[in-house]
């Protein structure tokens, strides 16, 4: 395992994976019976922007720096920006949130959160990060299979699974973890990351998702670039699966981190119809 998400903290793909987590959980946690959350790959929670690995890769000047300094963002940011400043309180942006911080702030007292991460090191940081916080337990195990074993029976569960994508059974194990999810919990809702490099890899991973997952699903693709170089991530892709309508909020983050992030970029969202 060599992926470190510190060289890609706070980049384009963070700020749409983070404000439409941060729009699920506001949809989910605004009312109703208590919500368990299950971050199935969940980094080590705060980000270093000053640190080596951000600044030799230049993507959160790209993505954070510019979004902070954006006057035209939608709304839909809001809740990312409030975030990042409540870190920064002495202006800049030297430190970015997590999944785990973001969800942490965000929970109710009645709600739980789960966070898995498989890398030792990453593992410590994440305990050190989340410590003295309530009803937040962390695995250092393999997040798809604590995900499944984890998941309650019955009740409100939220599942984001972001994944490095390191290993090519990524794309399955993903699949399987969301029909396995939904099979122990018809109201199992889910989050899922993905890159988009080629158009063939993301559309046989979601005809494979309207297969084998009985379950409503939205889609939204921010392509940042032309899908010239497939061995480059021209762009990422949110997997919504459950009851919540994303899809105007999503439109919203994606249509703007591709036009003014990107270059030439478009965004479009739409539902898969399951089997
Ligand atoms: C993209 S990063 C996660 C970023 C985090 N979700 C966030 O938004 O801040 C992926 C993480 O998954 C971890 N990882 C890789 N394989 C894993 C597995 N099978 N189970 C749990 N964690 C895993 C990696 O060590 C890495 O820290």
């Amino acid at each position: 395992m060599n992926y470190r998400h510190a060289f890609h903290a706070g980049n384009f793909a963070d700020l749409v994976k983070h404000a439409g987590l941060l729009r699920f959980l506001a949809d989910l946690t605004a009312k109703g019976p208590p919500l368990t959350v299950i971050d199935t790959h969940a980094g080590r929670g705060l980000y270093d922007l000053a640190g080596g690995e951000a600044k030799k890769s230049g993507e959160a000047e790209a993505g954070v720096v510019r979004l902070m300094d954006a006057k035209d963002a939608p709304a839909e940011f809001a809740p990312l920006v409030r975030a990042v400043r409540g870190l920064n309180a002495d202006g800049g942006v030297r430190r970015y949130p997590g999944s785990p911080w973001l969800i942490a702030d965000t929970l109710r007292p009645a709600d739980r959160y789960i966070a898995c991460e498989l890398r030792a090191d990453e593992h410590d940081a994440l305990r050190a990060a989340l410590r003295g916080r309530q009803n937040i337990r962390t695995l250092n195990q393999d997040g798809y299979a604590a995900a499944v074993a984890e998941c309650p029976r019955a009740g409100r569960v939220l599942v984001l699974i972001d994944p490095p994508f390191e290993k090519a059974d990524d794309y399955p194990r993903i699949v399987e973890t969301l029909a396995a999810l939904r099979r122990k919990n018809a109201d199992a809702q889910a989050l899922v990351w993905l890159p988009i490099k080629d158009l063939e890899t993301l559309d046989s991973f979601l005809r494979d998702l309207e297969d084998e997952v009985d379950a409503p699903m939205v889609v939204a693709e921010t392509r940042m670039r032309p899908l010239s170089d497939p061995m480059k991530m021209n762009g990422c892709a949110l997997v919504v699966m459950g009851g919540s309508d994303l899809a105007a909020p999503l439109a919203a983050i994606c249509g703007w981190t591709a036009q003014v992030l990107g270059a030439g970029g478009s965004a479009r969202v739409y539902r898969l119809s399951p089997q």
